[in-house]
């Protein structure tokens, strides 16, 4: 594991350029190379079995063009295979998930109480937010809801108003009536908050796990003397498994220099 590595980071789709363009703007010195498995989203209505399956390719891949670190910024793959992740790296890069810099906010968050999650079905059939932070504080009620469709939309296109109509109607489930915070639990989410604030007229907290996630990476690379230590800046590049060019529309809104994706095959 060098210094000068770059940092791998991947998902289904465009989520995780909500994790990838923070990165770039908090570490401005580091090399990103994204991976986005445009070809098999939504990761969410897969089975575990075939996640497991497209994240040790895509770990494969990240660990050949030596990644220091990767990033599994998806919920689905953090629920569902992380520890197959972590067994795979070992020692050869620093791993990290999206849901444990959420889980380790709410340890110490002792004004929420009543927590939403939602997220892919993957997420939520995993159970992973709940039993977390179950674990250690018993006094928080956790409600999960699976919001399947809300990845897709996103990735088409968020500002459209059956967005919001779908949106709505999943917020609306009584499940969720009486939260003081929801953490979205998919990193597509985060692209529509304002419409989620909007919805709850902005009296629940939205936990977006981007912010925690970026702060833990900086903090380790920071302590294990993994930070670039040159300043030459060295070229992002974005990977996808099946290029559209929607996909390489929606990347102009996360950076603002052009973007080129390249198409790999690596499944
Ligand atoms: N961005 C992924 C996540 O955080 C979800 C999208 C998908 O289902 O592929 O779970």
């Amino acid at each position: 594991m060098k210094s000068e590595g770059p940092i791998g980071i991947f998902d289904s789709g465009i989520g995780g350029l909500t994790v990838a363009s923070s990165i770039s703007k908090l570490l401005p010195n580091e090399q990103i190379i994204y991976f986005g498995d445009t070809q098999h989203l939504p990761y969410g209505s897969k089975s575990f079995k075939r996640i497991n399956y497209y994240c040790s390719q895509i770990v494969e891949f990240l660990i050949n063009k030596n990644c220091k670190a990767i990033i599994i910024a998806c919920n689905s793959a953090s629920a569902v295979a992380s520890e197959q992740i972590n067994q795979q790296v070992k020692k050869k890069a620093l791993v990290f998930n999206v849901i444990d810099p959420v889980v380790d906010y709410i340890k110490n968050a002792k004004h929420l109480k009543q927590i939403g999650v939602i997220g892919t079905n993957a997420t939520i059939d995993s159970n992973v937010y709940a039993a977390k932070i179950k674990s250690f504080r018993s006094d928080i009620k956790v409600s999960s809801l699976a919001t399947p469709l809300l990845a897709n939309l996103i990735e088409e296109d968020n500002q459209k108003l059956y967005t919001k109509g779908i949106l709505d109607s999943y917020l609306k489930n009584q499940i969720l009536t009486k939260i003081d915070s929801l953490i979205l639990g998919c990193t597509h989410y985060p692209l529509i908050t304002s419409r989620i604030n909007e919805f709850f007229n902005s009296q629940v907290e939205i936990i977006n796990s981007i912010e925690y996630v970026t702060n833990k990476i900086k903090n380790n690379l920071q302590s294990k003397k993994l930070l670039k230590t040159n300043s030459e800046k060295l070229k992002h590049h974005f990977y996808v498994s099946d290029y559209t060019e929607n996909f390489q529309k929606k990347t102009e809104l996360f950076f603002s220099s052009k973007i080129i994706l390249e198409e790999v095959n690596i499944f």
